[in-house]
This record gives structure tokens, C-alpha cells and sequence, in this order.
């Protein structure tokens, strides 16, 4: 706190000092002279210290849907912070005990003690009703770990600068979205979001649908389906032959073919590889191609699934069987 905002302070009690010997003489002189609120209902009691010139950005929550002042839902600096008698109170030169409720590096609150002070409101929407017990509430990740109340601009809630939000924690899957396979999430087109509910989900690791595959069908629908021939780890889940956030195979895979495929096949005939494909097939030349171009692709090109009535099973196009 700077030298002028303390002495701003002092002015500020002792104006509080006349306002309230107003008040006891005469009621209707405290009205217009009580501090006002500036940017959140009820915030006077805070914001005659914490103003613009005192905190910087403080005030810009009067920006946020927080600050819709007509909303009475709205929260007020002490829904978040606690009523704070004792910071509130102090007297003196030195620096006053903590508010009751921090977020910030040095806090001592606990997350759980912290998140009380968003759940409160936030707890039984059809988005975060699966937060406790999810993976981040038990790691101990706060809502401010993620979201900042304060600024204007909540960068985890814009496409744009969400992965940095994120990266700070998981470093891992940075290095993912920097291969030259990826989704366009770097670019902004394609967010964390769009795939994971940061605040808990039914599926697996904070899927935003109750699975992977329903999660990849809200974009890519064709995958679904319905198919008259299914390939079963298609139907299982997706991230069987994709890495989702970036790979350095094309196409998102895990590997390139064939040695994505040879995870649950052998080759046709492929010596010490034990698989399920047949050791020769009616294109007797098969194996010579496995290793070739597109490998294994070069023939089962309908890997999602196919609707070919000819020997379909097979996941083969229609103009296999033309040749
Ligand atoms: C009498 C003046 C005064 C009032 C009134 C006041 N504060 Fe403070 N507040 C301070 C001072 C001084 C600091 C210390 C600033 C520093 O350390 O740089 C502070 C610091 C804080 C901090 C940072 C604490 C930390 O440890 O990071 C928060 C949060 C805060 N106040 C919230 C509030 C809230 C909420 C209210 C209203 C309930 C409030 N203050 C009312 C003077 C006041
Ligand atoms: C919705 C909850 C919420 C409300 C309402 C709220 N705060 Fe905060 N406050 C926070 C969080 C979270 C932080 C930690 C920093 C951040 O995320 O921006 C914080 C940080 C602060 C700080 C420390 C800033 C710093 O840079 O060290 C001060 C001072 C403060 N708040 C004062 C206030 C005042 C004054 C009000 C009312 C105008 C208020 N807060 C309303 C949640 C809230
Ligand atoms: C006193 C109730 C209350 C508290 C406490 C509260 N909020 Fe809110 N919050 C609201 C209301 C009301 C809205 C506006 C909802 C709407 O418009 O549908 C809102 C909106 C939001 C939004 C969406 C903003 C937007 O622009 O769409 C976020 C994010 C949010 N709150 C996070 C938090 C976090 C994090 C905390 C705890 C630090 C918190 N809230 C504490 C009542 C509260
Ligand atoms: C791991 C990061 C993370 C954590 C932790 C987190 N959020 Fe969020 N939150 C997000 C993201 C990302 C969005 C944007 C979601 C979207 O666009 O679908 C969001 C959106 C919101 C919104 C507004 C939009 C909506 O979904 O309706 C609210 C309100 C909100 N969060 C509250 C909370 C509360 C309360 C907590 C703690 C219980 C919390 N968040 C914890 C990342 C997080
Ligand atoms: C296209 C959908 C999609 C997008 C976009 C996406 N993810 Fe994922 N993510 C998944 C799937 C599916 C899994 C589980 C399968 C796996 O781990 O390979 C996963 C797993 C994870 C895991 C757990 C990894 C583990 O080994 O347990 C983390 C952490 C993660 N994602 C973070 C992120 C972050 C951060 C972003 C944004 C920068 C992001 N994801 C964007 C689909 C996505
Ligand atoms: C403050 C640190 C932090 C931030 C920020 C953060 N996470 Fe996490 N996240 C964790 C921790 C800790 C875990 C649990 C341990 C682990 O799996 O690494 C976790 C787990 C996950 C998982 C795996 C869940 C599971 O079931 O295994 C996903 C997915 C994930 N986070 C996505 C995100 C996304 C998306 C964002 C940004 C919107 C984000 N996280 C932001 C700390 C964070
Ligand atoms: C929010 C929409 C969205 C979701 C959800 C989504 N994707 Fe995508 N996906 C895209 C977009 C956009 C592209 C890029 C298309 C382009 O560049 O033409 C893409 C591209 C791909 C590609 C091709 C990559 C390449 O190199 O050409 C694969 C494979 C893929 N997605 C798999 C998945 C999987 C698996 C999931 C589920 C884990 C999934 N997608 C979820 C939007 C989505
Ligand atoms: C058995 C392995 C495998 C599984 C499981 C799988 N894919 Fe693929 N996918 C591939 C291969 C191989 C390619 C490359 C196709 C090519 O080069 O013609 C591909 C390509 C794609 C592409 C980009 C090209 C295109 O066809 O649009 C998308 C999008 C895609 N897959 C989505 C999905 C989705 C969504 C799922 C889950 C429902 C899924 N994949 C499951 C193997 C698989
Ligand atoms: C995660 C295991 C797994 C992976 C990876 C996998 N498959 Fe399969 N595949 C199966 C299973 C299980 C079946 C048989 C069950 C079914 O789909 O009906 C099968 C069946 C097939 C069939 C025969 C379909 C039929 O109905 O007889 C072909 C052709 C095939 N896979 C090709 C591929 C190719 C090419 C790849 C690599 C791009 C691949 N598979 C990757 C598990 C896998
Ligand atoms: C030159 C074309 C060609 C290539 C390359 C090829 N296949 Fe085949 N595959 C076939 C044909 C044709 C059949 C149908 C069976 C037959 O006619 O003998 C078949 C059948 C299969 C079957 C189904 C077996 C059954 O019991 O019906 C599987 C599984 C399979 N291939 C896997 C693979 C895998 C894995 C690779 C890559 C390592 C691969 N194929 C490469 C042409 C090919």
C-alpha cells in the first residue's frame, strides 16, 4: 500500500467517523453522505480502501455478469472475501490481518475453503453438479486456480488463451498440440472445453459427453454411423488408434499404419506376430503391400466402418471387388 493511499485511508475513517456522528444526530443526513457503492451492492464497506488508485483492476469486476447490480443474485465483495470484521477494523499503521477469505499465492485458506465461496452459488447447475469428486476437486485444484473473478476478461473462458490457463498445470499436453498432427485447438478453433467439463463429468477423464466416442461424434458425426459392418475399437473408443490432442503421424494416429493395427492384428501372415488377419488373403500379394504407402490402408480404407453389402466385413471398398 502506498504512503498516499494510507493517508487516503486515514481521511477515509475519519470521514467515516463524521458520518457516522452524523448518523446518530441526524438519520436522514447518512444517506447521502455514507460511502457508495461503486461497482458490486454492498461493496462500500471495501471499496472506501480497495478503489482504483488503491488495488488496480479490483474494481474491474463491476465489468463481469458479477457486477449486473439489477441481478440480485449477484455476489458482494464479502460473498466471496467473508465479512472480514477484523480486516475491516483494524487501526494503525501496520499491515491489517487477512480478509477471511483469500485466493491469491499466500493464502492460507484451504481449496475447499476457497471453492465454498463459489459453490455456494454455483453448485447444482447442469454443468458443475459432478464437481465433487471429480479429478480436479480431489487434487485439490481450486475454481480460482482457473478462473480470475476479477479481471474483465476470464482468459479460461476465451478459446483463444484457455490452453495457457491449462498448460500451466499440464505441461505434457502442450508438447502434444505442438506436433504437426493436431486438433486446431492452438489456432483457436477447437478448445479443451469442447472435449473435457473442467468441472466433472460421468465419463472418463473429464470427458464433456459420458464417453470418448460420444464426445468425438458431436464434430464428427459421419463416424457414428449406423454402419451395416462396425470395427469394434471404433464403436470402443476412438483414442485406440487416435492420440486427440496431437501425434506425429498424420491423421492424428498413434502410430502410422500398419503399426497402429498391429496393436490387436498381425499382418497377413506377418511370421511371429500372433493377430487375428489371415495368413494369406485372395490378393495373394498382400503382405507386400502392408509395408507400403497407406499399409494396410491401402485396402481396408473404410476403417470406421462399412456399408459395402460385398464382403464388407472386411472393411473393404465397393471398388475392391471391382478390379
Ligand atoms: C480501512 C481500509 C480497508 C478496508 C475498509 C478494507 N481493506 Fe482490504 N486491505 C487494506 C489494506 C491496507 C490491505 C493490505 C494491502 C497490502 O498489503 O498491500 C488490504 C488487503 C486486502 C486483500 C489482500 C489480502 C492478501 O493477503 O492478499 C484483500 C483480498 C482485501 N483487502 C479485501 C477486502 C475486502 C473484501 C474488504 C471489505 C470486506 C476490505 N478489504 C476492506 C485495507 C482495507
Ligand atoms: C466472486 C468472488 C469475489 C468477489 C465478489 C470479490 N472478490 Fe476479491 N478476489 C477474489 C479472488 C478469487 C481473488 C484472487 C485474485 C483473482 O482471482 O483475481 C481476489 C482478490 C482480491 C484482492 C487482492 C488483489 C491483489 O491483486 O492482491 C482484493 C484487494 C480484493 N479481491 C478485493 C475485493 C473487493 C474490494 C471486492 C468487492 C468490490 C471483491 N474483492 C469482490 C474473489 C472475489
Ligand atoms: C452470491 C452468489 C455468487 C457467488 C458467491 C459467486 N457467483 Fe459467480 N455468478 C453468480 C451469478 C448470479 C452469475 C450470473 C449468472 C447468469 O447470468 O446466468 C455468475 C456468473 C459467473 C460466471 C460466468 C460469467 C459470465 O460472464 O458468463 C463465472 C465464471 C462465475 N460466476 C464464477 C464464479 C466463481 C469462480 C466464484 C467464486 C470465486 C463465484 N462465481 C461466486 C453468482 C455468484
Ligand atoms: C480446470 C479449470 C477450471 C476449474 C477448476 C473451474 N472451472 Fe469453471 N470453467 C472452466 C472453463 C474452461 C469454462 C468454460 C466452459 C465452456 O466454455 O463450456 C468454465 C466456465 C464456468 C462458468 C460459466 C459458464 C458456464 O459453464 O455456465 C461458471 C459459472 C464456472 N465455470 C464456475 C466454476 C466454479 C464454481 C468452479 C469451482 C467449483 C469452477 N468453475 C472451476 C474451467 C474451470
Ligand atoms: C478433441 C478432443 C480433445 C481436446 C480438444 C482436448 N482433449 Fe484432452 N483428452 C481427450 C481425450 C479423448 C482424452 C483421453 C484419452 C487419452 O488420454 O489419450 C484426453 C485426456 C486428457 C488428459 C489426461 C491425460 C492422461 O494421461 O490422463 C489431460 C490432462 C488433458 N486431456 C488435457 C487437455 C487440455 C489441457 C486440452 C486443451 C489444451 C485438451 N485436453 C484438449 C480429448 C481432448
Ligand atoms: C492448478 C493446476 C491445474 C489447472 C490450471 C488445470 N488442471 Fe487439469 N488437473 C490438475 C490435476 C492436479 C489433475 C489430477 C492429477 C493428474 O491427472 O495430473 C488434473 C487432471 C486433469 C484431467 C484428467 C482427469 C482424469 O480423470 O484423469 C484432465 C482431462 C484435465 N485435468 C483437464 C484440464 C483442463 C482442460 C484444464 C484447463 C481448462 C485444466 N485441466 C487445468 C491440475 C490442473
Ligand atoms: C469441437 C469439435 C470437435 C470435436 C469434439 C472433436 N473434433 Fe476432431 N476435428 C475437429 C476439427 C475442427 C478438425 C480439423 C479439421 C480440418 O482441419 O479440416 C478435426 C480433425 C480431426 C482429425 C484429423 C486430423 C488431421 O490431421 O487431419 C481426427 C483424426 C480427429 N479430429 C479425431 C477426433 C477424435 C478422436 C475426437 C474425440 C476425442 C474428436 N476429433 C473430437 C473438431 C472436433
Ligand atoms: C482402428 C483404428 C481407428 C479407430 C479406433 C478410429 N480411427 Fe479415425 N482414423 C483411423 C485411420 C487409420 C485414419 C486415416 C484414414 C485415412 O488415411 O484414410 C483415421 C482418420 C480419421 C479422421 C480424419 C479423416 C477422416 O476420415 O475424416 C477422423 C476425423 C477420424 N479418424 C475420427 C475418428 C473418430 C471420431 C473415431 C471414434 C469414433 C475414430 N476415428 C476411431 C483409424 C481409427
Ligand atoms: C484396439 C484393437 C484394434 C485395432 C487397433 C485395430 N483393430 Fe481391426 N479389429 C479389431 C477387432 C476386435 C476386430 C474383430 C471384431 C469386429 O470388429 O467385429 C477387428 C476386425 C478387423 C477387420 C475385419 C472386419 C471383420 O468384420 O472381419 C479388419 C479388416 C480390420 N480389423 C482392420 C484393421 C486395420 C487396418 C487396423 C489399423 C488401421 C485395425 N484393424 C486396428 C480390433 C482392432
Ligand atoms: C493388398 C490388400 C490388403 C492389404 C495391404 C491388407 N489386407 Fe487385410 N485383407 C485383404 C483382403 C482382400 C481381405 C479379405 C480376406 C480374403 O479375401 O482373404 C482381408 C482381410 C483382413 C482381415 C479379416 C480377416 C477375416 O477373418 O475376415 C483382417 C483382420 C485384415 N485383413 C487385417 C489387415 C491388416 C491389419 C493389414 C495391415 C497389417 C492388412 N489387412 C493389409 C486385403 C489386404
Amino acid at each position: 500500500m502506498t504512503k498516499l493511499s494510507r493517508i487516503k485511508q486515514v481521511i477515509v475513517r475519519a470521514l467515516q467517523c463524521v458520518t457516522l456522528g452524523t448518523a446518530l444526530l441526524g438519520g436522514a443526513a447518512y444517506a447521502a453522505d455514507a460511502p457508495k457503492d461503486l461497482v458490486l451492492n454492498g461493496d462500500a464497506k471495501c471499496t472506501a480502501c480497495h478503489d482504483e488508485s488503491d488495488s488496480p483492476g479490483v474494481l474491474a469486476i463491476g465489468k463481469t455478469k458479477h457486477g449486473t447490480r439489477a441481478d440480485g443474485r449477484t455476489p458482494s465483495c464479502t460473498s466471496c472475501h467473508g465479512d472480514s470484521a477484523a480486516h475491516i477494523g483494524y487501526k494503525g499503521s501496520a499491515k491489517p490481518p487477512a480478509p477471511d477469505r483469500t485466493f491469491g499465492k499466500k493464502s492460507k485458506n484451504t481449496a475447499a475453503e476457497k471453492n465454498v465461496a463459489c459453490t455456494t452459488c454455483h453448485q447444482n447447475d447442469s454443468k458443475r453438479h459432478l464437481w465433487v469428486g471429480s479429478a480436479h476437486e480431489a487434487a485439490d485444484v481450486s475454481c480460482t486456480s482457473c478462473h480470475e473473478v476479477h479481471a474483465a476478461h476470464d482468459k479460461v473462458r476465451d478459446k483463444r488463451t484457455q490452453p495457457e490457463v491449462c498448460y500451466a498445470c499440464h505441461k505434457e499436453q502442450r508438447a502434444q498440440f505442438n506436433k504437426q498432427s493436431h486438433h486446431p485447438t492452438p489456432e483457436g478453433k477447437v478448445s479443451c472445453s469442447d472435449c473435457h467439463n473442467a468441472h466433472g463429468s460421468a465419463g472418463p477423464k473429464l470427458m464433456k459427453r459420458d464417453s470418448v466416442v460420444e464426445t468425438c461424434y458431436t464434430c464428427h458425426m459421419e463416424k457414428r454411423g449406423p454402419f451395416v459392418h462396425n470395427h469394434r475399437p471404433v464403436t470402443d473408443d476412438c483414442s485406440n488408434c487416435h492420440q486427440p490432442h496431437g501425434a506425429t503421424a498424420d491423421n492424428l494416429l498413434k502410430a502410422r499404419p500398419p503399426m497402429v493395427c498391429y496393436q490387436c492384428h498381425s499382418g497377413h501372415g506377418t511370421p511371429g506376430v500372433a493377430g487375428i488377419a489371415p495368413a494369406a488373403t485372395t490378393i495373394g500379394k498382400a503382405n507386400t503391400y502392408i509395408e507400403q504407402a497407406r499399409g494396410c490402408l491401402n485396402c481396408h480404407t473404410e476403417i470406421h466402418g462399412s456399408n459395402n453389402p460385398n464382403g464388407g466385413q472386411n472393411l473393404l471398398p465397393p471398388a475392391f471387388f471391382l478390379r
